[in-house]
């Protein structure tokens, strides 16, 4: 067989066994998920002291706490005598303590060893010391981002940072007010795909036309398979006769109060490595969380926020909710179908990107070094 060379408008994917390689999606635990500001629950699920959630991490089991002074705290989800996990329900909420089933360790909401049995008969015991390990928290956004690094990446430059990169400042994003917005709808998605097919698949828009008939509908420029991310601070414009950001284009609610007049009919779709994308439409947020379970499985969570005016007085929300819904129904089964592709020998050296791809490439380059690292 000959080498050809590649044409200078096609550059190359990961190889197939990236994603497909248990080994592979190992070192992505140590050196992404657990390495990196992990988007991990929306605060607001957490309502009262006692509220938990707990959330795989990498290779970890963290618990997200609501503590007696209305702060969210994260642990590690493991008990410090023997190791049980401590929590085995994925939320619910505890009065004020954590007991370890096992031999009845308790931990307040703040982590401290509280009670255990005979504890009174070692008086040399460190309560905090022997208190729940805690993990790095972040709130923004109304969302809590932890970290597992013992020194996290900075905050700003990571998580902010992407942000900025795309939309070109903070004031943009700002503007939504996320942290006041409501819950209208959270759906949860269990895709049999590698979280990097998903996110591939959410940085281009080649695929638009062929899959998307009704996002193509509402913003025509995605037609042409140039997604909004190749101009900083750009929105793709609502078609003329669209009224909304809806399934059918028809009317949606108010615009946001802080929305800007010339964010308005606009659409801004933005990545925050390595599991987070936020989509801002004038009256709501379409906000994904992706939960990578197995190299070839990934849950999502997709929230849609809108402003509390509009949950708290019953509107339907159900033709927004069905436009991004019937999306991501559309984006994960491409990326199902591509998921079994990727042991084939066809796919042994990768595939190729479009130069409407090819920024694609950038983020293979992070990730095969931050792999590396
Ligand atoms: S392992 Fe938790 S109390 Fe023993
Ligand atoms: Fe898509």
């Amino acid at each position: 067989m000959t080498t050809t060379e590649q044409p200078a408008s096609l550059i190359s994917t990961l190889p197939g066994h990236y994603y497909t390689d248990p080994q592979v999606f190992a070192l992505e635990q140590a050196h992404v998920f657990e390495d990196m500001w992990f988007c991990a629950v929306r605060s607001s699920d957490l309502p009262t002291p006692g509220s938990f959630k707990k959330v795989q991490v990498g290779r970890e089991s963290v618990l997200v706490v609501r503590s007696r002074d209305g702060g969210l705290r994260a642990f590690l989800n493991i008990c410090r005598h023997r190791g049980a996990q401590i929590c085995t329900e994925d939320s619910g909420a505890v009065k004020r303590a954590f007991q370890c089933p096992y031999h009845a360790w308790t931990y307040d909401l703040e982590g401290k060893l509280i009670a255990a049995p005979n504890l009174t008969k070692m008086p040399d015991i460190d309560r905090v010391e022997y208190g729940l390990v805690p993990v790095h928290l972040r709130e923004w956004l109304g969302y809590a981002w932890v970290c597992l690094a013992t020194e996290p990446p900075s905050f700003e430059d990571d998580v902010m940072g992407a942000i900025v990169e795309r939309l070109g400042d903070l004031e943009s994003i700002d503007r939504w007010e996320l942290d006041s917005l409501t819950v209208g709808r959270r759906i949860t998605y269990d895709v049999k795909a590698n979280w990097k097919l998903i996110i591939e698949n959410f940085m281009e828009c080649y695929h638009c036309a062929t899959i998307h008939p009704e996002l193509t509908e509402v913003l025509p420029e995605f037609a042409d398979g140039y997604a909004a991310q190749f101009f900083v601070g750009h929105g793709a414009e609502f078609g003329e006769e669209v009224q909304g950001f809806t399934v059918d284009g028809t009317e949606g609610f108010g615009k946001l109060p802080g929305v800007a007049e010339d964010q308005d009919r606009r659409y801004y779709a933005i990545t925050v490595r390595p599991t987070v994308f936020v989509n801002l439409v004038p009256d709501h947020v379409i906000f994904h969380r992706m939960f990578p379970v197995a190299e070839d499985r990934t849950i999502v969570e997709c929230d849609w926020l809108y402003s509390r005016d509009v949950v708290d007085s019953g509107k339907d929300v159900s033709r927004s909710v069905e436009l991004f819904h019937r999306v991501n129904e559309q984006d994960f089964e491409a990326c199902e179908r591509t998921q079994p592709a990727m042991s084939s020998r066809a796919y042994a050296n990768g595939g190729v990107l479009v130069p409407s791809e090819h920024h694609i490439g950038a983020f293979h380059e992070w990730l095969t070094q931050r792999l590396s690292g």
